[in-house]
């Protein structure tokens, strides 16, 4: 949450911090801000809400320089203002933080005693004060951002910026991610890579502890335990730091239409034209484990349920799965021949982080799936699994969840190969039927205009359900948390046997039910359920293949047509209609669909 960027440069600085934070806003969109160093002075601008605001203030309130920093704030202490919005700065620091200062109460009372005035609500004004302080002591600009990173707890990326410093900058990090963009005689900070692509593909991520001391011709890395460090030059490829709608109107349509060629992509990076399933170094022998603990949030949280029911039926492997926030704190056991696998598209999510943490020392092998290949979770996992799925943009995830769906699903396979529970024919069929599944996706996005009718009939309900069985439910969840995150309707997902414990007192003509039922061996018994609701006057909008629609439609409200695909892959099929369903209903509403109110894409604080 929040992303933080910073220049030292040969051209004006303010445009090129603009664009490197248009491509951040998908960390947060509370407030924007820019600051620059100008004939040695050190000038800020900052404006509430998207970054277009701060865009506009330019316009009329110019910043020159050619070196700044900027940032673009998901808020954790303070209400989005312009007060609240970084930079923050003290007489001639100014900083930009992502992450969160957990002593700051600690720091604000010795600052106070020192006579420090407040005028934020941040825990970043901290920061930027106590440099100040030290440098009012004598301190140089370097040695006292050093001696205030040490004081630091919590989880943070900076970037410090100093009046009359035009060829310095100081980047730390901390829990969470930052890296350095090495340009011809030009250096740049980001919290991501895609931030700075379009000034440079050369890249150098930070380690845990690192922090560097930056300028237009140096860049001097000095690790958690005070050593200089060599950290390497990455080029990443171009292809990874797209970042544009491609003729979309929203990056979560686009990333909804790349499906079939992003999964595609991620079974031939898995599995060889014989159906070898062959991992990245050092792989994974499932004999090796009697269980695995899954531990995740939101979307991948899903994810990995899904992935429970595959394991436990097609590898017979118990699988427990955890939210991340839940499990890092309840201290679990965790057996011998345990595997942990942590799922992450970003890889850098505080939770899960720490829920892996704790795994370290204790679990038999620590297991990553993830999408950012040089994040922190993958980095600290023992085999990190991609999912290929390329950037995403959207808050919302989409193609990610796929991927993951089809990473889980093919290390399935590997475990049910190594344990003995398939035969190379059975492997054999669930590959071809994997493959097929970028053509059977083709098929479920021509449904768009039926969906699209039915989130029309959707979108002025004030509650939603969903319905599911077996791998249905997880999907059933995914798809309400879609349709709340984006449209704002409230939304739950049930297992549809559990409906009748509770959960049907809530139904009446006001309330549409979404049932996902493909025409599998659990077909039947949701159809009783969703009967069960037709008969309390719930309004059904009923998923199914046409084996199923021709059975069960009949009372229905809505129906949409998916194509036959193989049992244990209707999740990742019918995850097609359910985010469809949930984009077309916050167009109908008229909502953010790419930034949805309150929410982030990367949760980097607790
Ligand atoms: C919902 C969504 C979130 C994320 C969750 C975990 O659409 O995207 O629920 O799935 O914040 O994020 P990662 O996968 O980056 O750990």
């Amino acid at each position: 949450m929040c992303g933080i960027v910073g220049v030292l440069g040969q051209h004006e600085a303010a445009p090129i911090l603009v664009e490197a934070l248009k491509r951040l806003e998908y960390r947060g969109y509370d407030s924007a801000g820019i600051a620059t160093i100008n004939d040695g002075k050190l000038d800020r601008r900052r404006a509430v809400g998207k970054l277009v605001n701060l865009s506009d203030l330019l316009v009329h309130e110019p910043l020159a320089g050619k070196s700044g920093i900027g940032h673009t704030r998901w808020a954790t202490h303070g209400a989005p203002s312009v007060t609240n919005a970084h930079p923050h700065q003290a007489g001639p620091v100014a900083v930009v933080h992502n992450g969160i200062i957990e002593n700051f109460r600690e720091l604000r009372a010795e600052l106070a005693e020192l006579g420090a005035t407040f005028v934020t609500e941040t825990d970043t004004e901290t920061v930027a004060l106590l440099t100040q302080h030290h440098m009012s002591q004598g301190l140089g600009p370097v040695d006292a951002a050093t001696k205030t990173l040490g004081r630091l707890e919590g989880a943070f990326a900076l970037a410090f910026l100093f009046d009359g410093e035009e060829d310095l900058m100081i980047g730390a990090r901390k829990g969470a991610p930052l890296a350095v963009g090495h340009g011809d005689n030009e250096v740049f900070l980001g919290s991501d890579a895609i931030a700075l692509s379009p000034m440079t593909n050369r890249i150098t991520y930070l380690e845990e502890g690192d922090r560097v001391v930056l300028t237009r011709s140096s860049v001097d890395i000095i690790d958690a335990n005070g050593s200089r460090a060599n950290r390497a030059i990455k080029t990443i490829s171009l292809d990874n730091a797209r970042a544009d709608k491609a003729g979309h109107k929203h990056f979560m349509a686009k990333e909804i239409s790349e499906q079939p060629g992003v999964i595609g992509e991620a079974v031939s990076h898995y599995v060889a034209a014989d159906n070898t399933i062959s991992l990245p170094d050092p792989g994974l022998d499932f004999t090796k484990f009697d269980r695995i603990t899954m531990v995740a949030c939101g979307t991948a949280y899903y994810a990995c349920l899904t992935a429970k029911y595959w394991f436990e039926q097609i590898a017979r492997l118990p699988v427990e799965v955890d939210f991340a926030s839940e499990f890092r704190y309840r201290e679990p056991p965790i057996p011998g021949r345990t595997l942990a696998m942590f799922v992450s598209q970003s890889g850098e999510t505080a939770d899960t982080l720490a829920a892996l943490r704790y795994c370290e020392g204790k679990a038999d092998k620590i297991a990553s799936v993830v999408n950012v290949i040089e994040s922190t979770i993958a980095r600290e996992s023992d085999l990190a699994l991609p999912i290929h799925a390329g950037v995403e943009i959207g808050v919302a995830s989409t193609k990610a969840f796929t991927c993951q769906l089809t990473v889980l699903f093919l290390m399935t396979l590997k475990a049910a190969l190594d344990r003995g529970t398939i035969t190379q024919d059975q492997l054999a069929d669930h590959i071809s039927a994997l493959r097929s599944m970028p053509s059977l996706i083709n098929i479920a996005l021509e449904q768009n205009a039926a969906i699209r009718d039915a989130a029309q009939k959707l979108s002025p309900a004030r509650d939603v359900l969903f319905l599911g069985r077996g791998a249905m439910f997880p999907l059933a969840l995914e798809g309400a948390l879609k349709l709340k995150e984006i449209s704002y309707i409230h939304a739950e997902a049930y297992a549809s046997g559990e409906l009748k414990h509770g959960p049907i007192a809530l139904i009446d003509e006001n309330v549409p039910v979404v049932v996902m039922a493909p025409r599998d061996r659990l077909f039947d018994k949701t159809v009783s359920n969703m009967q069960e609701v037709m008969a309390r006057k719930g309004k059904v909008i009923l998923i199914s293949d046409r084996a199923g629609l021709e059975e069960a439609a009949e009372g229905t409200w809505a129906q949409i047509e998916m194509p036959p695909v193989a049992d244990a892959l209707t999740p990742i099929l019918y995850a097609i209609p359910a985010q469809l369903l949930a984009y077309h209903t916050a167009i109908a509403k008229g909502t953010d669909v790419d930034q949805p109110r309150n929410l982030a894409k990367s949760v980097t604080v607790e």
